[in-house]
């Protein structure tokens, strides 16, 4: 075996996968009425934008020849059901139109949820029993998807975990005549802890209650495979397994029965671990983030989004 990593250029030659910049979508934090970008403390390296900030690491995203960007609005006009994200003119409305203008070329992908918006956090309005309300929010989440869409959005992307979402936004974006705007889903997407560092970045805290309703059980892996089914069935172009790391055997499931794009979210945390590990002298953050691209490719992923891709991107 040792023949074929004598050098360099050997293991080159017989080296099975490869990791490139346009492999990598950036996820992007705007916060509106913020004076200055501000750093994210949680996840060193990062920061929440500024409506006008935003264009300049977007233009860094479209240089480095990153594959898309990922826009996450941070709100100030937050209520029951998120309206702020189904309105013209609304954060969700400008944030796209402002990275479209700047940078046509890169493809920039909407998540379509509630919880950036909502007063409460959770992804949908809330019934009075406090629980969200499935069909309500399928209804919004076609709302919200066709104002990405006109504001230039290349690809809509659900994050809510409602039932039915993927086949609602596929008939609204048809009726609104996006015909060819296609849906990334995040079909298989975890009630997991490794969230927390996001929900400082996005302000999306929940005030009471958890997502475990709607996402789902860490310990499944079957029902991962029926998640994807049933997405790709409503019209998923392209399905998602969320987080990443520690569900490397659920995108090698999910890429092997249905050989779709099939993306891996390299989630907060994971990018949190990599950071605080590096700066406790554990490990070398620039290495260990290079390699565990390669290893979701290993593992089934034609892209991964990533708050590393910049880092990685500049060693490729
Ligand atoms: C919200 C959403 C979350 C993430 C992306 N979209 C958080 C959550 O579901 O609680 C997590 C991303 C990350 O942790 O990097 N629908
Ligand atoms: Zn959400």
């Amino acid at each position: 075996m040792r023949r074929n990593r004598g050098t360099d250029s050997i293991r080159k030659l017989v080296r099975e996968t490869t990791i490139e910049p346009q492999h990598m979508i950036l996820p992007l934090f705007v916060e509106e009425t913020l004076a200055e970008r501000t750093p994210i403390r949680s996840m060193p390296g990062v920061y929440r934008e500024t409506e006008q900030s935003i264009v300049n690491i977007a233009k860094d995203a479209q240089s480095a020849g990153l594959g898309a960007v990922m826009l996450f609005g941070v709100s100030h006009h937050k209520d029951n059901t998120g309206s702020d994200s189904m309105r013209a003119g609304g954060l969700l409305d400008r944030m796209v139109r402002r990275v479209k203008d700047a940078c046509p070329e890169l493809v920039v992908i909407a998540d379509a949820c509630f919880c950036e918006y909502t007063d409460h956090g959770h992804c949908g309005p809330l019934t009075h029993d406090g629980c969200v309300d499935n069909d309500a929010t399928i209804e919004n989440i076609g709302k919200q998807a066709v104002i990405a869409a006109k504001a230039g959005a290349d690809i809509i992307a659900p994050s809510g975990m409602m039932d039915g979402q993927i086949a609602a936004i596929r008939e609204a974006l048809d009726d609104a005549n996006f015909i060819n705007t296609p849906i990334m889903a995040y079909a298989a997407k975890y009630a997991s802890c490794f969230y927390g560092p996001f929900r400082e970045a996005a302000g999306c805290s929940l005030n009471k209650g958890d997502r475990k309703t709607y996402q789902m059980d860490p310990a499944n892996g079957d029902e991962a495979l029926r998640e994807v089914a049933l997405d790709i069935n409503e019209g998923a172009d392209m399905v998602m397994v969320k987080p990443g790391l520690p569900y490397l055997d659920v995108l090698y499931r999910v890429k092997e029965t249905f050989g779709m794009p099939t993306f891996a979210y390299n989630i907060s945390g994971e990018y949190a671990m990599l950071k605080f590990a590096a700066e406790a002298g554990a490990l070398d953050y620039e290495k260990a983030a290079l390699e565990m691209m390669l290893c979701f490719r290993r593992a089934g992923a034609d892209g991964i989004l990533t708050y590393a891709a910049l880092d990685v991107a500049k060693q490729l």
